[in-house]
């Protein structure tokens, strides 16, 4: 971690990858053997950590990603610049739907989705790319 020349503290990918590995270790999975490890980088520079949490009533199970940006928003985050999300995965897993949807609510068109796996695979997307055609706040301007 170094500070920029904004006053903003610096977070390499390497390290929100790391905090986002570390951050899988805490999942509760045990339904789906699943653990997800997110980290997510505040616009302003902050780090926030989640990990997928599920339940035995399966449909109240959250996944990494959410946990990590509901933790962001209730500590008064405006913006999301970066989303990393850490998988044991062969494949590299990409974010679900509901998240892609979540992040898209916080990002902006320079919000990076980094995804990685614990064999040391990365991919990077803007999230424009992982959800075309987004539904956002624009379309309910007007509506009373
Ligand atoms: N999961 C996440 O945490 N993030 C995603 O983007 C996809 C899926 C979790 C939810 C569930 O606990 C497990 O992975 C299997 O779907």
């Amino acid at each position: 971690m170094t500070v920029g020349i904004t006053g903003l503290t610096m977070v390499s990918d390497e390290e929100l990858i790391e905090k986002a590995r570390l951050a899988r270790m805490s999942a509760h999975a045990p339904y789906s053997n699943f653990q997800v490890g997110a980290a997510l980088l505040t616009s302003d520079g902050r780090v926030f950590t989640g990990c997928n949490v599920e339940n035995s009533t399966y449909g109240l199970s959250m996944c990494a990603e959410r946990v990590a940006i509901f933790k962001a928003v209730s500590e008064g985050m405006q913006e999301i610049a970066k989303v990393v999300v850490v998988t044991d995965s062969e494949d590299i897993a990409p974010p679900c739907g509901c998240c892609r949807q979540m992040t898209w609510e916080f990002g902006s068109e320079a919000t990076q989705v980094i995804i990685a796996n614990l064999a040391g695979q990365v991919r990077r997307y803007q999230i424009r790319e992982l959800l075309p055609q987004a539904f956002d706040s624009r379309f309910l301007e007007g509506v009373r």
